[in-house]
Order: structure tokens, then C-alpha cells, then sequence
């Protein structure tokens, strides 16, 4: 379980403060397929990067398996980063390296025997489906085959969560669809518990139980994703829904529970 208590972020910049993240609480429960949605700026990105402590808090704490990590350093740092995978937008693969040594590299930090590693590799790359592309480089994949290696990747140290940032955002809508069902069946089959950040609501649709919908820096909205879908609390979540402020009225006269687009 990973909980967030009164996490609040400001950055120093050269035009002064600025404050992307302002109280959030959250707890991301295991097995949950998270969504984290918001407009460009909403401090998605931010968030998430709080959990595995490639930022820290200004104010507020960061908790896992009820061990809080906010203070973490050295060891416990890499062993923390080490049992959380992540994969972003632009795939971050190294292009120098095939397809099998990119899978291998967490890997080779933990110095584990080069053989077991390689067989590992495979392993990992047969569960996303591109053993064939073991001897590739990234530049010869498409941009769906890029972000199954990036997850292989992300699974090489067994995590327990798995951190998305925006990881569909650069695929067309039927590769989407094909990594979401990839990342959906970690989840379920793998038992690893999911962060997945988006600005796109179908994609979150698609596959999270639940949802948090942040704006300005502010979690303005959270629910299963039912409950956020069909009944939208907030102004900002019924914009994203395409619900325009007079329509979200009329379902209020009404009072309707088919709103929406279901
Ligand atoms: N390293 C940084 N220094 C200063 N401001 C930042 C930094 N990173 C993000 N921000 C600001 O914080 C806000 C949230 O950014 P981000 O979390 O990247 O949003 P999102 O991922 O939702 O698009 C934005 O206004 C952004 O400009
Ligand atoms: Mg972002």
C-alpha cells in the first residue's frame, strides 16, 4: 500500500516559488490499477515522481507498506527504486543496446551472474511477447514493441508497483489499447499494483478500478472509476468528461443515473 499524507511540492524557480502539489492525501491500495488523470500542468508527472522519491516533499510524507520512505538515503534509496519499475512516454530505452541487454541492465546493477541474467531477459520478453526482437535495437521497434520492452525492463527486479507516466500518450489508439491490455494483465497475473498517470480519460477507462483526478496541483476528485464516471463531483472532472456545465445541470433537474457516456 502506498500512502501519501499531506504531500505538498514547491519548486525554486529563477521567476520565483512555484507550488505544483498542495495537500494531497492518497493511499494507492495493492492490487488497485490506479488512474491519476489531469490536464497538461496539473502536477501528474510531479506526483508520481514523489512515490519512488525522484522528488521530495516539501511538506508531507510518503508511506509504503507502512514504513515511511520520506527520508530515505543509500541503500534503502536503491533498494526502495529497485522494488518500484517505471516506464514513461518516450520509452526511455538506451538506443546503443539490443532489446535483450535494455531488459538486462536492472539486472547487471545487482551484479547477478551474466547467464541467469540473459535467460531472466528472455523470460521477461516472452511475457511481453517480443522474444523474436531479443537482438534488436530500439530504433528497429515500433512504438508499441518500445514500450513492452520498457515494461520488461520495469519487471526485471520483481517489483511490487509499477509507476506509468503517461505511457500510452505517443502510441496511436489501437497500440494504446494493445499496451493497456499488457499492463492490465501485469496487474491481474502478476499481482503488481499499477500508478497509471494519463490526461486521457478512456485510456483510464479502460483499465483502473480507481481514479484521482488532480488540477492545479489539488486532488479535486477520487472514486472507483464507476463512481467517478457516472457521477463526476467536481466542475474539473465533468470538463474532462466533455459534460459541459449546462448539460451537468440538466442531469442534476433530472436527476438521471444513465449521465455520461455509458
Ligand atoms: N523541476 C521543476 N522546476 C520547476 N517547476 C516544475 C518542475 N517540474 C514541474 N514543474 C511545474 O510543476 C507543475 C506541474 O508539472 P507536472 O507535474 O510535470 O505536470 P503534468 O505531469 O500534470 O503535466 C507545472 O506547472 C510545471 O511547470
Ligand atoms: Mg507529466
Amino acid at each position: 500500500m502506498i500512502e501519501l499524507k499531506d504531500v505538498g511540492k514547491v519548486y525554486n524557480a529563477s521567476d520565483g516559488d512555484h507550488r505544483a502539489l498542495d495537500h494531497i492525501n492518497l493511499t494507492i491500495a495493492d492490487g488497485d490499477m490506479f488512474g491519476i488523470i489531469g490536464e497538461s500542468g496539473a502536477g501528474k508527472s510531479t506526483l508520481v515522481r514523489h512515490l519512488n522519491l525522484l522528488e521530495r516533499p516539501t511538506e508531507g510524507r510518503v508511506i509504503i507498506d507502512g514504513v515511511d520512505i520520506t527520508d530515505f538515503q543509500g541503500k534503502e534509496l536503491r533498494e526502495l527504486r529497485a522494488s518500484i519499475g517505471m516506464i514513461f512516454q518516450n520509452f526511455s530505452l538506451f538506443q546503443q543496446r539490443t532489446v535483450l541487454q535494455n531488459v538486462m541492465f536492472p539486472l547487471e546493477i545487482r551484479r547477478e551472474p551474466k547467464a541467469q541474467n540473459a535467460e531472466r531477459a528472455h523470460e521477461l520478453l516472452r511475457l511481453v511477447n517480443l522474444d523474436d526482437k531479443a537482438k534488436r535495437y530500439p530504433s528497429e521497434l515500433s512504438g508499441g514493441q518500445k514500450q513492452r520492452v520498457a515494461s520488461a525492463r520495469a519487471l526485471a527486479n520483481n517489483p511490487r508497483y509499477m509507476l506509468c507516466d503517461e505511457a500510452t500518450s505517443a502510441l496511436d489508439s489501437r497500440t494504446t489499447m494493445q499496451v493497456l491490455d499488457l499492463l492490465a494483465d501485469i496487474n491481474a497475473n502478476l499481482g503488481v499494483t499499477m500508478v497509471l498517470i494519463t490526461h486521457s480519460l478512456a485510456v483510464a477507462r479502460r483499465v483502473c478500478n480507481r481514479i484521482a483526478v488532480i488540477d492545479s496541483g489539488h486532488i479535486v476528485e477520487e472514486g472507483t472509476t464507476d463512481e467517478v464516471f457516472t457521477n463526476p463531483q467536481s466542475e474539473v472532472t465533468r470538463e474532462l468528461l466533455g459534460w459541459g456545465s449546462d448539460s451537468a445541470s440538466d442531469r442534476a433537474d433530472g436527476g438521471d443515473s444513465e449521465g455520461g457516456e455509458r
